[in-house]
């Protein structure tokens, strides 16, 4: 039997409730995410010549790792490399806003830190940047998440997040993981 034209039309009207439903959900579960859990897509775009890093002010090798700035922004800056991480430990305090800046020398890398919402690519000729704050205190897993050549599974670093108390810089306001 051939379905009537009302049968039709109420077949269309319960998928428009549907895919209307479905799609509140998705709408409604992404603005969750960006306002009240902060997961955003990375939105700093800065340039930064990738041949020269090691000669440019900020990503030289003495400026790697966490400084307390002069206005007392905790930053950390580090470089990712096949198949590192410069430095390949940094030390952050917890419960405070840091800032983490990252560039590539040589081709895409991707970064998140475990438990945490920092997450973003890392592409050669641009700085990314990460304003976060860190809740919880020990090591965390910083790997690299971007395929990025045959040491990719290697690629992994630590970001120790200390008490407020125990995050002591020095005169020049920078602070490192001990030597092992
Ligand atoms: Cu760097 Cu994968």
């Amino acid at each position: 039997m051939a379905a009537s034209e009302r049968d039709i039309l109420r077949s269309e009207l319960r998928w428009s409730v549907v895919v209307g439903g479905a799609v509140t959900v998705i709408v409604a579960a992404v603005l969750y995410a960006a306002l009240a859990l902060h997961v955003n897509p990375p939105s700093n775009i800065e340039t930064i010549d990738p041949k020269t890093l090691h000669l440019s002010d900020e990503f030289t090798e003495a400026n790697l790792g966490t400084k307390v700035e002069a206005g007392g922004q905790v930053t950390t800056r580090i470089v990712t490399t096949q198949f590192a991480f410069d430095p390949p430990c940094v030390i952050v305090p917890a419960n405070e806003p840091v800032t983490l800046r990252l560039t590539s020398p040589d081709v895409i890398h991707g970064i998140l830190v475990a438990g945490t919402n920092v997450n973003t690519m890392i592409i050669p000729g641009y700085v990314s940047q990460v304003h976060t704050v860190f809740t919880k205190t020990g090591d965390l897993l910083m790997p690299c998440h971007e395929f990025c050549g045959l040491g990719h599974s290697q690629m992994w670093a630590t970001v120790r997040v200390v008490p407020r108390e125990s995050f002591r810089p020095d005169a020049e306001g920078r602070v490192a993981c001990e030597k092992p």
